[in-house]
């Protein structure tokens, strides 16, 4: 894992240009995104770039990394309904390649990876439990697409975004560890003080199924970006 300690603006605009020159030297790029608040800063760039006409998604096919079970598609905290707004109504993705986990097609998401060629860039968040997507404490590392029942301090940390606690759904589908591990190159965005204990133990600790992000040490092509905040604790 390569470690970044950079400011917000920056983590932000280092992996827009790599994105940025994935997609021009790959037009078909496949794209890994995460929702959450991490990587809102990386599509805002994204969506300056496209305006500039330094990328264009035209070719490109994109899975998200998980989604709420059940979620309307109206419901303005559902992940699609979030990347629609933040990155593809602004851009010209092919909304027809965009993907998403759900209950009708979570069995095969993992095929449908493998069948438009595997993802290429994956952006990752990293729950303050460890979780990467909504791969809780304690999942296999061998784990696929699945459906989970989500963690009680997930619950409270995105009851952030929802008007009450109540209303945020206690399920999820979420691509598997394994799933995640198959994607070629790898970004994971913590910023905040509230993710410094965890990278600590990401960082600082051997790999566990207690901190499912953990599973990245051994994958080739991590860079794991941090603000001084998130980087606060590392000796
Ligand atoms: C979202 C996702 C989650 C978030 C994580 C961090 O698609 O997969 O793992 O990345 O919960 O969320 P933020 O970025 O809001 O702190």
């Amino acid at each position: 894992m390569q470690i970044k300690i950079l400011s917000k603006d920056e983590i932000y605009q280092d992996i827009n240009n790599r994105i940025v020159k994935l997609v021009k030297d790959k037009p078909n790029a496949v794209l890994g995104f995460a929702t959450g608040q991490s990587p809102v800063g990386v599509y805002q760039l994204l969506v300056d770039s496209f305006n500039k006409k330094l990328i264009s998604f035209k070719d490109v096919t994109s899975f998200n990394l998980d989604e709420y079970y059940p979620i309307e598609d109206s419901n303005p905290q559902g992940f699609r309904y979030l990347m629609n707004h933040n990155l593809f109504n602004n851009v010209d993705i092919d909304k027809s390649r965009t993907n998403f986990p759900s209950i009708d097609n979570y069995q095969q998401y993992d095929q449908l990876i493998a069948n438009a060629g595997g993802i290429d860039f994956q952006i990752l968040g990293i729950g303050s439990n460890g979780h990467i997507a909504f791969n809780e404490p304690g999942t296999s590392f061998d784990s696929l697409t699945h459906l989970v029942k989500l963690a009680d301090s997930t619950i409270k940390d995105n009851s952030r975004f929802f008007s009450d606690i109540s209303k945020v759904p206690t399920q999820a589908i979420t691509m598997g560890l394994k799933t995640i591990m198959q994607t070629k190159e790898i970004v994971l965005i913590a910023t905040g003080k509230n993710k410094a204990p965890v990278i600590k133990q990401l960082i600082e600790n051997a790999a566990s199924i207690n901190v499912p992000a953990s599973v990245l040490k051994t994958h080739p092509n991590v860079t794991i970006y941090l603000d001084a905040d998130a980087a606060s604790l590392l000796c």
